[in-house]
């Protein structure tokens, strides 16, 4: 297939990069580079020992975009392109809803006008906001309770409106929980360019000693230990779920959206054990607040993806763990 990876030199789109080079489709990727760089797809390009198009632009350049279809003619779109941090989201909710959803709403106009069909698009857990049970399920109201969240929603029903006004769009909205750890290679893994805000990058850079310590936001949640408990998930088991959406899409007029996680949780004290573990380093901690906008728990019901995609994550979190910590270690500066 020709498929084109919208933010495909970023972390979850980098990954699926190369099982798509992997598995001899042609592809495209399209990135501005906000929050990435080259030296992903030059790594993905060795480890595929393949060649890919590139271009360095922005989806909401529609002259871009038009003048991308015309040559590559993809099939179809894996749309991983967007801005994803939830503080930053307060702060400058313009930048989230021109770079999410206006850019997505481009994308699709062109996708249209090219008789490109099928689309992927990286939705999230974020979605649904405060749970009324768990897991949650599909048919979960969706709830946003942040602006990159509501960015999320939006695109989601933008989506659905696209491919009921066109019968024969297909579209999977894949809402991922929380996606974490690297390449076995440990020459692809997450690079945040400043601070990281989540769990995973932070206690790693902690183990590497660029952050001292762990701030464990919140001890008094309703849950084993009194910490946050999440649905982490493998990027590589998260890298085949786009390949297995992208076959449904290919397959099936419909429109679904889908959770990708492992229906699992850990809590973060239970993360910065198996973090222990890997690394063989002690993680200091310091017992903080709460983090304004956090839930308690947050879990995926994967039956859908199981049903669907037939696909299931095969991955834990010492695997994660283990290969996040694999590459911090041979990248202790990351791309740098
Ligand atoms: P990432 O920031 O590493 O990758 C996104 C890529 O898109 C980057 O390479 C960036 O340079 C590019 N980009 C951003 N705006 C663009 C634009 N206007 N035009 C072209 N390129 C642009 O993020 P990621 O973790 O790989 O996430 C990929 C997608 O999955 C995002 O849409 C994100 O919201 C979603 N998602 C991520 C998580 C997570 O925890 N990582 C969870 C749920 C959903
Ligand atoms: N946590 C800490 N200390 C930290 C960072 C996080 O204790 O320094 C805790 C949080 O309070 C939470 C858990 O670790 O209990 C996980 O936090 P993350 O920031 O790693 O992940 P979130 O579940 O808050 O959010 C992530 C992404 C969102 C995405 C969501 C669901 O940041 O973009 O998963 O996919 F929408």
């Amino acid at each position: 297939m020709r498929v084109l990876l919208t933010g495909g030199a970023g972390y979850i789109g980098s990954h699926t990069l190369l099982k798509l080079l992997q598995e001899q489709n042609e592809v495209l990727v399209l990135d501005n580079f906000s929050n990435s760089s080259m030296e992903s797809l030059r790594r993905v390009k060795q480890l595929a020992n393949r060649d890919f198009d590139f271009r360095n632009g922005d989806i909401c350049n529609s002259t871009l975009m038009n003048d991308t279809f015309n040559a590559f003619k993809p099939d179809a779109v894996i749309h991983f392109a967007g801005l994803k941090a939830v503080g930053e989201s307060n702060d400058k909710p313009l930048d989230y809803y021109t770079h999410n959803v206006t850019g997505s709403v481009e994308l699709l106009r062109c996708m249209r006008r090219h008789g490109c069909k099928q689309i992927v698009f990286s939705s999230s857990a974020t979605v649904y906001g405060e749970a009324d049970y768990l897991p949650y399920d599909e048919q979960h109201p969706l709830r946003p309770t942040n602006p990159y969240g509501r960015t999320k929603y939006f695109v989601e029903e933008i989506i659905k409106d696209w491919t009921a006004s066109w019968s024969e769009a297909s579209a999977v909205l894949l809402r991922y929980f929380n996606p974490v750890g690297a390449h076995d290679s440990g020459r692809i893994g997450e690079d945040p360019l400043s601070t990281p805000n989540n769990l995973v990058p932070f206690i790693s850079q902690v183990a590497i000693g660029r952050l001292d310590k762990l701030n464990v936001f919140g001890s008094d949640y309703d849950t084993r230990d009194g910490t946050g408990e999440r649905d982490y998930i493998h990027v590589d088991d998260l890298a085949r779920a786009h390949l297995s959406a992208v076959h449904f899409a290919s397959k099936n007029k419909a429109c679904e959206a889908i959770n990708v996680g492992t229906g699992r949780g850990a809590t973060v004290l239970e993360m910065v054990k198996a973090f222990e573990r890997a690394s063989g380093r002690p993680i200091p901690l310091n017992m903080a607040a709460r983090r304004n906008g956090d839930v308690a728990k947050s879990i995926a019901d994967v039956s859908k993806a199981n049903r669907l995609l037939d696909w299931e994550a095969i991955h834990n979190i010492d695997d994660m763990c283990r290969s996040t910590w694999n590459w911090q270690s041979l990248n202790p500066l990351g791309y740098k």
